[in-house]
């Protein structure tokens, strides 16, 4: 009986506090708010958010310990920090990444792109002992990561022109026991790569944002995410331009080029690649029926 009365007792006050926060959040203007207040106690109180209602892990709790902690990460929040960032780690299929304030957060939409470039992988991957990838603006290293994870045959080389993505790309490779199996280089594009050997796909999510909209971003992407990560020039195409260059000089093509595209750029993406003329290209769709990925395969 006593122990049922301290459950509700409990209980009550992870729901109060939820609430609490939540509201706090919704003043703030922040849109998520109710999801957002259960990440905050589950992250403070040191539980994964699926069991903060289960009776054992609600008695762990220490509210002299947690309720610093929230108040904390509220503050930070109230100004749009993003709570990636604040929490700095984040999920990207299934593996925990190290999201530091250099590295774009890993979104959802890119893991579509490791699913289309993984499926390649199988498809080809069978008449090739050897599949070579190299992922240019490597970020966190999610892409070259989460492939190295999947595909254990495969080899890659990761670039970023920004020394602190190259370092948090590397930290997530040791974290997820890939480090060995890709190289990382502080690298404007391939330039600083040895393209003697023959690439198997280039995987890319590179920055597509206009340089004019990134002021009306939400201030969680504007204020905190790295302008190298977001800014694709006047008309956000700059980045597919340079990798089509760079394709262009190399003696061997890659048979895949994969890259993640902004919902409107289904159209100048197919003119930035028109003169890739040995390579089949198809726009794909994301799962919220936008444009999102352009695959270019050739024979
Ligand atoms: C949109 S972020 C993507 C990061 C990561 N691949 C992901 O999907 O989350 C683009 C990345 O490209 C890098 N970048 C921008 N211009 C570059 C260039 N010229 N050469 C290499 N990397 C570049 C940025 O530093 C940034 O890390």
């Amino acid at each position: 009986m006593v122990g049922i009365v301290e459950n509700q007792d409990q209980l009550g006050q992870i729901r109060n506090r939820i609430r609490s926060i939540q509201l706090v959040l919704e003043n703030a203007g922040i849109e998520e708010s109710a999801t957002e207040a259960e990440w905050i106690l589950s992250h403070a109180a040191g539980v994964r958010r699926s069991s903060i209602f289960s009776p054992i892990q609600m008695e762990k709790i220490n509210w002299n310990v947690c309720d610093p902690v929230i108040e904390n990460i509220i503050g930070r929040r109230v100004c749009r920090e993003p709570l990636q960032r604040i929490f700095g780690s984040w999920d990207f299929y299934g593996y925990e990444f190290s999201v530091g304030s250099e590295v774009l957060i890993p979104r959802p939409e890119t893991e579509g792109l490791v699913d289309l470039v993984s499926q390649w992988i199988r498809e080809y991957g069978t008449s090739e002992s050897r599949i070579y990838g190299v992922d240019w603006g490597t970020g966190s290293g999610c892409i070259a990561v989460t492939l190295s994870r999947i595909h254990n045959h495969l080899q890659m080389v990761a670039v970023d022109i920004s020394e602190g993505a190259i370092s948090v790309a590397r930290e997530n490779s040791r974290r997820h026991d890939v480090g060995k199996r890709i190289e990382f280089i502080l690298s404007d594009g391939l330039s600083g790569i040895s393209t003697s050997e023959e690439i198997s796909f280039l995987v890319s999510n590179p920055p597509y944002i206009s340089s004019g909209a990134i002021e009306g971003l939400d201030p969680e992407v504007r204020d905190y995410e790295p302008r190298l990560a977001l800014d694709g020039g006047g008309d956000g195409m700059d980045a597919y331009r340079q990798i089509v260059k760079e394709i262009q000089t190399l003696e061997i093509r890659p048979k895949l080029i994969a890259l993640e595209i902004g919902a409107d750029q289904g159209e100048s993406i197919l003119a930035v690649l028109e003169p890739l003329k040995k390579y089949e290209i198809e726009v794909i769709r994301d799962i919220y029926g936008k444009n999102r990925y352009v695959m270019a395969r050739s024979s």
